[in-house]
């Protein structure tokens, strides 16, 4: 594999620490190096500092002239839906029109939709769709994404998404408890079937497990049955929970040990405590917030309480039909009132960790992998402050150019 040397960047900016996540006012630790190389081999970064510290025995590595522009480390986009055929945009205009996202589930339609257009489309078809979402998530800076099956609802197209997903690069999720499909009478019926039946093989291609807590899906009791079943099975766990209601996700999240629990646009003061007192990391979604136009999660209050926080597209066809991590960004400080660090560091080393992989991607530091992205821009916070604008200019990932802007 050839070395990659990027030199004589405006910034190279990475937070802090070791290889765990970061909270309270360490949630801020971006340190900036001006005037800066990143060296890769092998696939690894083997160092980042100023140019007057570049080693003089570098050997003869490709190089990429970094001048004017600011380094950061790949993006990591902790949660999306981007295994999915057909789309909703007859669903967008009905909710333009004043439809709510909740009615148009309630009707048969919302991830129901989904689940008819992923049923019918055969494995390679969801594998190319995959491939050429994560073509759009790289685009914009995204080196690692996660995406959740939960569009199958059935045996073989559940496992069919969590292989897609696997063959697309992704790291799957299995969300087999997405919704129940029409076929079955109840929810707990529909767990009897997935615990059964897609559970076994579900759990040798799935990192881990996510369930949707709120009404019309999974109330707590059948969201524990599911996930501590997953548990029992080697999986992670994972929670959409407080999206619209306040529904125990929080609670449930700690008591089993859960990595995350994502969304929380409806937590109250006392869901922020628990979270911030907690070793769960709450992931926000604004994307998703401001798709549906529903109010903000408590990101300011959750950072302030001292929880773990990362940021995510929540990339799907019904409630954020967006790929775009530096637009997160920018709603992270905008909307979120997080500062661009803590912004910066909820988006790379506490979206890795949500993934188990702080120690190794997240971070711009020797041995962690070479995935990088350079922001056209001489101060790295353009990639939040520079709002749905083309900041991405160059993505390197594993020492490898792998998205080029043209012109
Ligand atoms: O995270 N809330 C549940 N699931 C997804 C949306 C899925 C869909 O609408 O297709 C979410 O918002
Ligand atoms: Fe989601």
């Amino acid at each position: 594999m050839t070395d990659l040397l990027i030199r004589d960047l405006a910034q190279a900016a990475t937070p802090g620490g070791n290889a765990g996540p970061l909270r309270g006012p360490a949630l801020r630790d971006v340190r900036v190096v001006e005037d800066a190389f990143v060296l890769c081999r092998d696939g690894v970064i083997a160092a980042v500092g100023p140019m007057r510290e570049l080693p003089a025995d570098v050997g003869t590595p490709e190089e990429i002239d970094g001048r004017g522009l600011a380094a950061i480390p790949g993006l990591v986009d902790c949660h999306t839906h981007a295994c999915f055929a057909g789309d909703r945009v007859n669903e967008f205009s009905l909710r333009a029109g004043g439809a709510s996202y909740e009615e148009l589930h309630a009707a048969g339609g919302g991830i129901l939709s989904t689940v008819r257009s992923t049923r019918a489309a055969g494995e390679d078809e969801l594998t190319a769709i995959t491939l050429r979402h994560r073509s759009w998530l790289r685009a914009h800076g995204t080196t690692t994404f996660e995406a959740k099956s939960g569009y199958g609802l059935d045996h073989d197209t559940e496992l069919a998404q969590l292989r897609a997903i696997r063959a697309a690069g992704g790291i799957p999720t299995w969300l087999g408890a997405h919704t129940v499909p029409p076929e079955f009478e109840d929810a707990d019926t529909y767990l009897d079937f997935l615990l059964a039946e897609v559970l076994p093989e579900a759990a040798g291609l799935a990192e881990a497990a996510d369930v949707f807590l709120e009404r019309g899906s999974f109330d707590a009791g059948q969201a524990r049955r599911y996930l501590e079943a997953c548990r029992d099975a080697g999986l992670a766990l994972r929670l959409h929970g407080d999206q619209f209601t306040e529904s125990g996700a929080i609670g449930l999240a700690i008591e089993l040990g859960a990595r995350s629990v994502d969304h929380l646009e409806a937590t109250g003061p006392a869901g922020v405590e628990q979270l911030g007192a907690s070793a769960v990391t709450g992931v926000l979604l604004p994307a998703s917030a401001l798709f549906l136009a529903r109010p903000m999660p408590p990101a300011r209050a959750l950072a302030d309480a001292g929880a773990l926080v990362a940021v995510a597209t929540d990339f799907n066809p019904g409630s954020a039909f967006c790929d775009s991590m530096p637009l997160v960004l920018s709603l992270a400080c905008t909307q979120l009132k997080l500062a661009p660090e803590e912004a910066l560091v909820a988006a790379t080393a506490n979206a890795a960790h949500v993934l188990g992989r702080a120690d190794r991607i997240g971070r711009l530091r020797p041995g962690f992998a070479a995935d990088v992205v350079l922001l056209d821009a001489s101060d790295w916070r353009h990639v939040a402050y520079h709002l749905g604008g083309d900041v991405v200019h160059t993505v390197v990932e594993s020492g490898a150019v792998t998205f080029r802007r043209t012109a």
